[in-house]
C-alpha cells in the first residue's frame, strides 16, 4: 500500500455529571485527533530525538484519523457523542461499550473507529480490542486525563500516545518486549525491533540493553512501549507492515 488510508472516528465522551470534568471538551478531543495524525504519518516533532541507530527503522504508517463527519444514519455528525452515566468509574471489562451497563453503544465498528474516553479505575490508562473479537466490544478505551493534550490530560500522560499505543493495539502491534515477562522467549513478531525483557517506563536513557540486545539495547523510544508520554516517539517499518497486514486482513473493510 501506498496510498494513505483515512479511519473514521467517533468519540463517546461517557461522564458522570457529577463530575463535570469527564466531560471533556470538543478541543480536547480535537488535539487527540491532531496527535494520532502526526505519530501515524512519522510527522510528530519529537522524531528528532529517536536515537541515530533506529532513525533509518522510523516508519511513516500512512494512516489518518478523522472524526466521523456523517452518523450510521448517513445524518451530519461531529463524530462526538455525550453520553452521562451514573457510573463513577470503568475498568477492563467493556461495560463502557453498552448504555445496558452505563456505556454508550458503539457504531457500526467495521466502519468507525470507536474510542470511548470515560473515568477508569485501578490505575488503568487505556486498553484495547486486537482484530478478530466480538464486533459489539471493537474498539479502544482511553482515560479522560491520557486523552489528548489539553483539557483534563494530565502529565506524564498528556501527550495523546495513550490512544496512539491502543490504535496500535487495535490494528494488531503487540507489546515491544512480547507480554513473557522478562523471560525473552517472546517477542512481538516484528523483526525490526529487538527483542526486550519487560516494559520501560518512565523516561529511559539510551541505552538499555536486556535479552542480549546490546549494544543499542530496548526500542524504549517505541510507542508499544510503557514509556512516558514524552518518552516515545516512533513506529517501525516492520511494525508499519504488521497494519498493513491487518488493514488488509481482518481490518479490510477500512480500505474501502
Ligand atoms: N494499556 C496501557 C496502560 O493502561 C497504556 C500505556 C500507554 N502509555 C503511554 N505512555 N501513554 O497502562
Ligand atoms: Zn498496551
Ligand atoms: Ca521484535
Amino acid at each position: 500500500r501506498t496510498d494513505v488510508v483515512t479511519i473514521p472516528v467517533v468519540v463517546h465522551v461517557v461522564h458522570n455529571p457529577a463530575v463535570p470534568a469527564q466531560n471533556i471538551g470538543d478541543d480536547q478531543v480535537h488535539s487527540q485527533i491532531a496527535v494520532l495524525n502526526r505519530d501515524f504519518r512519522a510527522a510528530n516533532p519529537d522524531l528528532d530525538k529517536v536515537p541515530e541507530v533506529w532513525r533509518p527503522l522510523v516508519a511513516d504508517a500512512r494512516i489518518e484519523f478523522r472524526l466521523a463527519a456523517l452518523d450510521p444514519e448517513g445524518e451530519p455528525t461531529d463524530g462526538i457523542v455525550r453520553v452521562p452515566t451514573g457510573r463513577t468509574s470503568f475498568g477492563f471489562d467493556d461495560a463502557v461499550k453498552s448504555s445496558a451497563s452505563g456505556g454508550s453503544d458503539p457504531w457500526p465498528t467495521d466502519e468507525y473507529l470507536n474510542v470511548w474516553v470515560c473515568q477508569l479505575g485501578g490505575g488503568l490508562l487505556g486498553y484495547a480490542q486486537f482484530p478478530g473479537g466480538p464486533p459489539q466490544t471493537d474498539g479502544v478505551v482511553i482515560l479522560h486525563s491520557a486523552f489528548g493534550t489539553t483539557g483534563t490530560a494530565a502529565p506524564p500522560f498528556d501527550g495523546g500516545r495513550t490512544a496512539t499505543h491502543e490504535i496500535g493495539h487495535w490494528l494488531d502491534l503487540y507489546h515491544i518486549w512480547g507480554d513473557d515477562d522478562g523471560a525473552c522467549s517472546s517477542d512481538d513478531k516484528v523483526a525490526d525491533t529487538p527483542n526486550q525483557a519487560d516494559a520501560n517506563t518512565g523516561s529511559p536513557v539510551f541505552p538499555h540493553v536486556s535479552c542480549g540486545n546490546g549494544p543499542h539495547g530496548d526500542m524504549f523510544v517505541n510507542y508499544m512501549d510503557y514509556t512516558d508520554d514524552a518518552a516515545m516517539f516512533m513506529f517501525t517499518r516492520g511494525q508499519s507492515k504488521r497494519m498493513d497486514a491487518c488493514l488488509e486482513g481482518a481490518r479490510a473493510s477500512f480500505l474501502v
